[in-house]
């Protein structure tokens, strides 16, 4: 329900709870239309709190009966929650409330799907299951009764107790209640089993639908790997006598760390090699270690308030990533995440809904599980242990872990244990949580008598919010390289703490090239005026995988800016480059895979911005096809070597190295098709034994305006399989025509199958439309007002879902006054929907005020 004023929550207003919990007791009575919860909860004032109102938020709830101490009492109850008097001593609040999962369609609180009792609390659902003090900074220990006349019921911690139609959990750990979670269904369990490192055996169940057997193996063995991982890398072990993990269908996230009870949108979770992709599998792997990892980075260490999200959530990102490193390619790992983060986080850290990675206001938090709290938080762990070195960043971490353990703790208390450790002052480092904005590093440089003198600057643009830019402290990662491609000085790590600074190298026998920012030290854009010719050179020689794939793409991006602003034709050094790296087989294919990808044209817009120029989509998207096509004319000769040196002799194995191979001869594929009008498509497509080739197959021939027959036979072999079933849905619309896109999503949205109240298959259509930059920015605005239709009529449903994709709208700024003003006339549609959720109202206002 819209608010009248929406409420703004600001972090200096922080005071702790007037009360603790020493003890929860909860029985569920599930039934479909009205579940009754009844709750006892052990309360005593907080000698630490001086605000001693007993608030309990409570929403969407009916309130059947309260008492406190074995009285009955009639409490003032608002839709926020209730207030009631509470002595001054320790008491026992008793409540019964009756809520309505099967309705729930907000995938917030308890609600079902298909069939299946499940929850999502994170971050302020539990309120909606019965009335409580819904905040991370109040931990207590769980006790769940569940009845139920449905097999398996499940919550968190250790079963306790077990008969016909019931069954009883008991947590000993304390946690906050956006950690509760309660399944409820017929599920089948794909077991498993893991010994810790001090011998204690560990139950694990990977739950699922019937009909999904065939899909956990993958999945139970990520698992464990990572269980493992965390025992050798940080010491970690595990902490209960079972883990569980449920996959379920309807679920607006990836997936939820919920204490010895993981739930994963079954995207997340279920995998074969018939019907994922190699990606899929990767994600599946890193999201499985991500919520696992949780239960020390979030659950035995959480949250003091939401503010505080990238405590866990960066974190956790930067732990999954060390983990897919260790157990895939390391570079590949960190290219997968400078381009992920450019897609996804730089638009937003340089547009309208620009925050810092600790935010310090906000009205939904649900609005801030984004990329600039996960990913960019990810990134700044990253430059703080670049900054410490390995050694004191493991030394740091065990003391954060024997400091912290059962604490709900904030940034403060994690800089502080880095300080602690090393005794390096980091006031001005924790300006990356505070500042929002990416910052911008231009490159000087000047060679004189054997000395190169490297002089970096730095600036961020202003923000929403933060006019005044302050320096902050950027690791910046250098090695130089001899004129004839020798590394003549390893990488160092150099730090930027000013506006502007210069290093020195002295004693060079001859002006040396620079590799800057390897590894991508920092997320921060590179300003480095290089001619083709220098990023030419480090394309060949750079011994920094990371800035050896950067040459590459940097070269590409100078092409097609120049493809798109003069007219120019494609660079040769780009494609003579890109050859010569093609041809290497002495290079990883993922690696040489990466190396033929281009900047989205997204990015080539922000690029075009930036330089004062208006994008025009659909000039990008010419210049993007010219030169795939001039590449695939170049590469000609090497493309039938390419396709055989990726050939797979062995069954298929979803581990890097096949996956790699897939990968190139995908891209081969994808060239051949421009050349051969898709033939080769077509034949690799009838053969094809594994989601990944099979999609890759029919991507090539949509591309090339064909496909019917494929795409029919397609809907025919999967039509059962609703995770395939996005894929078939999600191609259409990535792989049409600029012209075609958004008729095509159209005409998807009146398909049988287009269950639109399911987040994946919602996504699948209107997150590809999205994407599909030319498409989407379609001169009419048809897909604009596609999108808009789409998002008013989802929000009362599930505002969630509906103010993520508020984002597609977050680069409007960058367009033609045309555009912008489509644009603008759509996003007022929206806002002024009556009714219109807090959610997603807070997203448009954000976009359509900055
Ligand atoms: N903590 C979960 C994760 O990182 C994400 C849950 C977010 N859910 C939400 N409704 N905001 O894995
Ligand atoms: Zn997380």
């Amino acid at each position: 329900m819209r608010d009248a004023a929406p409420t703004t929550i600001y972090l200096k207003d922080y005071t702790p709870f007037g009360f603790l919990v020493d003890s929860v007791h909860l029985t569920f009575d599930l039934a479909a239309h009205a579940t009754r919860v009844t709750s006892r909860i052990a309360f005593r004032p907080n000698p630490e709190a001086s605000d001693k109102t007993f608030f309990l938020h409570g929403e969407e709830l009916k309130l059947i009966r309260a008492s406190i101490d074995g009285v009955e009492i009639s409490p003032v109850v608002t839709d926020k929650g209730l207030t009631a008097d509470a002595p001054d001593a320790p008491f026992i609040w008793e409540a019964e409330v009756e809520i309505d999962p099967g309705n729930n369609t907000a995938l917030e609180g308890l609600y079902m799907s298909n069939g299946m009792y499940c929850t999502q609390c994170e971050a302020e659902g539990f309120r909606k299951i019965t009335f409580y003090p819904d905040r991370p900074d109040v931990m207590s220990t769980f006790t769940v009764r569940i009845n139920g006349d449905l097999p398996v019921l499940l919550s968190n911690g250790n079963p306790s107790g077990k008969g016909e139609g019931w069954a009883e959990w008991t947590d000993p750990w304390p946690k906050p209640a956006y950690l509760f979670a309660l399944v409820a269904g017929e599920l089948i369990a794909h077991p498993g089993q893991f010994t810790t490192m001090s011998g204690r055996d560990v139950e694990l169940n990977l739950w699922v639908r019937p009909g999904d057997e065939g899909k956990c193996a993958f999945g139970m063995e990520a698992l464990k790997k990572s269980m493992k991982w965390d025992e050798d890398v940080y010491g970690r072990e595990y902490d209960l006598d079972v883990f569980n993990i449920v996959a379920v269908d309807d679920f607006n996230m990836g997936a939820m760390e919920n204490k010895g009870l993981n739930i994963f949108n079954s995207s997340a979770v279920l995998a074969s090699p018939e019907t994922s992709t190699d990606l899929n599998f990767e994600r599946i792997e890193a999201i499985i270690a991500h919520e696992y990892f949780h239960n020390w980075t979030g659950n035995r260490i959480t949250c003091r308030d939401w503010f505080q999200l990238c405590l866990k959530e960066g974190l956790t990102v930067f732990r999954d990533a060390q983990f897919t490193s260790d157990m895939r390619s390391a570079p590949v790992k960190r290219i997968h995440d400078a381009i992920d983060l450019r897609a996804r986080q730089f638009p937003e850290d340089n547009g309208p809904l620009s925050h810092p990675v600790r935010p310090e206001s906000f009205q939904e938090i649900n609005n801030f599980y984004t990329a600039t709290v996960y990913e960019k938080g990810a990134e700044v762990i990253g430059m703080l242990k670049r900054l410490v070195g390995d050694d004191a960043y493991a030394k740091a971490l065990d003391l954060y872990f024997d400091r912290h353990d059962g604490q709900a703790c904030t940034i403060e208390d994690w800089i502080k244990v880095f300080e602690d450790t090393t005794g390096r002052d980091l006031t001005q480092f924790k300006r990356w949580y505070s500042q929002s904005g990416t910052p911008r590093v231009t490159v000087t440089e000047d060679w004189n008598d054997g000395t190169y003198t490297l002089t970096l600057a730095q600036r961020t643009d202003p923000t929403p919010g933060q006019s005044e830019k302050l320096p902050q402290v950027i690791p910046v990662a250098v090695g130089l390289l001899g004129p004839n491609g020798d590394e003549v000085r390893g990488t160092e790590v150099l730090e930027l703490t000013e506006a502007e600074q210069s290093f020195q190298f002295a004693g060079l026998a001859a002006k040396p090239v620079a590799s800057i920012l390897r590894d991508f030290s920092a997320p921060v854009i590179l300003e480095h005026d290089h001619t083709d010719a220098g990023r030419a050179f480090l394309l060949a020689h750079d011994t920094d995988p990371f800035n050896r794939w950067q040459a590459g793409r940097s070269l590409a991006e100078d092409t097609l800016l120049r493809m798109i602003l003069e007219d120019a034709t494609p660079g040769a050094d780009y494609l003579d480059g890109i050859l010569a790296v093609l041809r290497d087989g002495e290079l990883d294919p993922a690696y040489r895979a990466l190396m033929l990808g281009l900047p989205t044209q997204s990015e080539l817009a922000a690029a075009l911005h930036d330089r004062g120029a208006t994008p025009d989509p659909m000039t990008i998207w010419t210049a993007v096809e010219t030169l795939r096509q001039a590449t695939a004319q170049h590469v000609q000769d090497l493309l039938p070597r390419l396709h055989s040196e990726t050939l797979i002799d062995a069954s298929f194995g979803p581990d890097a190295d096949q996956a790699g191979k897939r990968a190139l001869g995908g891209a081969a594929l994808a060239l051949t098709a421009r050349l051969d009008g898709g033939a080769r498509a077509a034949e690799e497509y009838s053969a094809s034994g594994n989601m990944t080739q099979q999609l890759s197959a029919l991507s090539c021939l949509l591309r090339a305006g064909k496909g019917e027959t494929e795409l029919a036979a397609f809907y025919d072999q999967w039509k059962h399989d609703r995770l395939v079933m996005d894929k078939w849905f999600g191609l259409q619309v990535a792989m049409a025509s600029p012209d075609e896109t958004a008729d095509i999503a159209r005409t998807l949205t009146e398909h049988p199958d287009f269950n639109w109240k399911n987040p994946n298959r919602f996504r699948s259509v209107m997150g590809a439309l999205a994407m599909n930059h030319a498409g989407f920015h379609r001169a009419d605005g048809a897909g604009y007002a596609l999108l808009a239709d789409w998002l008013i009529q989802l929000d009362p449903v599930n505002p969630q879902t509906t103010a993520r994709m508020c984002s597609a709208f977050q680069t409007w700024k960058r367009y033609d006054a045309n555009r912008q003003e489509l644009i603008r006339a759509q996003m007022t549609r929206i806002a002024e929907t009556p009714e219109l959720s807090r959610d997603t109202t807070e997203m448009v206002s954000r976009i359509l005020d900055a």
